[in-house]
């Protein structure tokens, strides 16, 4: 039943590696599917692949992936304990004097890639779902989502998935001085809201129904 869903995000992540809908597929080095427990609880979402990322093939590895391994750890998950990707799989930059800048991917970029985050949603079928800053939140919840309003609250994601928005662990890197404490405490607040939800959810029933599915249907 794994071997299935592995099956079918490793299928999904050949096609996201085909695509070259946007001039940024031809920019990067590596497509960036997203990796993690096909059978996850929760669903981590960024913006898209920075340099690091974009190095080495895999979401979340460089500074803010290492803090938000970190914000995981701090509420029980271990980061191979979820599933983790972002609105773009390919990187995003702006030219620089020094080579390629990160950049936040742009509407159209994210409308291109948006069939592939939703079919890791499909896939994975999250019982939790966490965007992390403003991008990721605008991809849920539309271009007028104001994360520093409008963050720390549920609301109903894709296939009715409970889905809380955060900052995105960068932004909390950006952070001096006595701001730090402040928008670490409001990050905090968001990620103990997830454990409490899956605390709350039934974490067998996806499976039932999977091993309905894969036993009588497939
Ligand atoms: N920032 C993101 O939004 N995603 C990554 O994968 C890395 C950094």
């Amino acid at each position: 039943m794994s071997d299935a869903r592995e099956a079918r995000l490793g299928e999904a992540a050949i096609a996201a590696a085909a695509c070259r809908k946007c001039a940024i597929g031809y920019e990067r080095r590596n497509n960036v599917y997203g990796e993690g427990d096909p059978f996850a609880r929760l669903m981590v979402v960024g913006e898209g692949p920075g340099e690091t990322e974009d190095e080495l093939a895999r979401p979340f590895v460089g500074r803010a992936g290492r803090l938000l391994d970190r914000m995981l750890l701090a509420i029980g998950l271990p980061r191979n304990d979820v599933y983790i990707c972002n609105t773009v799989k390919c990187r995003p930059t702006l030219p620089g004097p020094n080579g390629p800048r990160n950049r936040a991917p742009d509407a159209q970029e994210m409308e291109n890639c948006r069939p592939f985050l939703e079919e890791q949603i499909a896939i994975v079928a999250p019982e939790v779902i966490l965007a992390l800053g403003s991008p990721a939140a605008k991809w849920f919840l539309g271009n007028d989502f104001a994360i520093t309003r409008m963050r720390g609250r549920w609301y109903i994601g894709p296939r009715d998935t409970p889905l809380m928005v955060t900052f995105h662990p960068a932004y909390i890197l950006r952070q001096t001085g006595g701001q730090i404490d402040g928008v670490k405490r409001l990050v905090w607040d968001d990620l103990k809201a997830v454990r409490t939800k899956l605390d709350e959810a039934p974490a067998c029933v996806v499976e039932t129904v999977e091993i309905r599915q894969g036993t009588l249907f497939e």
